[in-house]
């Protein structure tokens, strides 16, 4: 009989994190899942520590605990299959009012606890000489020009750059790894509780603002359904060969093939000066 694979879950007391977890638990995987929050993971996921589930208490932004975590896993199910880089938050300002520590913060979190947990995950990867991991990323991640969402989208296209690049490094190991886009989704993303808000708007800033505000109205609203983007994510981890880029749902399909216009637009539009450089 085939192994019950084992996945490790970043960000998973809500959203498309516990989404997954949920799901994956349903499905008979091992799961090891972190959150900032034991109890409020262990509640939203409706289980302590069992056999199958190890609930972890990790700050990632702590590469120590990350490693601590790793080394965890490892010890209850002897390896991992699966690395799911998904926790992440939205910060919203125009880059004239966020700060240093502002835009240092969200790098922090959404970028170099990436870095964190594959330093201490792919080592085994390498060894065992397979491996997937996913990295979320966001619409946003690939298509930037949203006012008011710059820092966020810095990240994500850093999330995107880092799992392209990963993508390449591990290849010869045959560890592959996809780059999430998901557009809206349904979960707490929006929401005061997670959502990180300048406290210093800039009045001129009238487009960004109307956007901002746009985005609050639209918590709750979402098309995108946690649940369907975690079984997607399962099936393209069972996949032998999984794509590089995944995008999830129809805005962020749309959102795509538009930046993908635009991009070919200009590199053909401008051609002529852009072959005029070498030497
Ligand atoms: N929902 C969307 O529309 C959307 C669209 C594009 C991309 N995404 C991306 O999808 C991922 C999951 O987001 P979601 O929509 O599920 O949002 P969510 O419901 O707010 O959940 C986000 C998860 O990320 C973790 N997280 C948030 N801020 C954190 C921080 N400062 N430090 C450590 N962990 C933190 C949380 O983990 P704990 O509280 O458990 O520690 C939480 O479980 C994120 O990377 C997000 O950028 C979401």
């Amino acid at each position: 009989m085939k192994h019950p694979r084992v996945w490790f879950v970043t960000g998973a007391s809500k959203g498309l994190g516990l989404a997954l977890t949920q799901k994956l638990l349903a499905a008979g995987c091992l799961v090891a899942a972190t959150s900032r929050n034991l109890d409020a993971l262990v509640t939203a996921v409706g289980t302590r520590e069992t056999d199958r589930f190890l609930p972890l208490h990790v700050n990632l932004a702590h590469e120590r605990e990350v490693e601590a975590a790793i080394t965890a896993v490892i010890a209850k199910f002897g390896h991992i299959d699966v690395v799911v880089n998904n926790a992440g938050y939205g910060l919203q300002g125009t880059f004239e009012s966020l700060t240093d520590q502002e835009i240092r913060d969200h790098f922090d979190i959404n970028v170099f606890s990436i870095m964190n947990v594959l330093r201490h995950a792919i080592p085994h990867f390498r060894k065992a000489r397979q491996g997937h991991v996913f990295n979320m990323s966001s619409i946003g991640g690939f298509t930037g020009g949203y006012t008011g969402w710059g820092s966020y989208s810095a990240t994500k296209f850093a999330v995107t750059g880092l799992t392209e690049a990963l993508a390449a490094e591990m290849k010869p190991f045959g560890v592959s790894a996809t780059v999430v886009y998901p557009g809206a989704f349904r979960t707490s993303f929006l929401t005061e509780q997670s959502l990180a808000v300048s406290p210093n708007p800039i009045p001129a800033y009238t487009e960004a603002q109307a956007s901002i505000d746009r985005y609050l109205d639209m918590s709750g609203k979402q098309q995108g359904d946690p649940a369907k983007a975690a079984e997607v994510l399962m099936q393209v981890a069972s996949t032998s060969t999984p794509p590089l880029h995944l995008f999830l749902g129809p805005d962020a399909y749309k959102a795509a093939h538009e930046k993908i216009k635009h991009v070919l637009h200009d590199l053909d539009s401008n051609k002529h000066l852009t072959l005029s450089t070498s030497f």
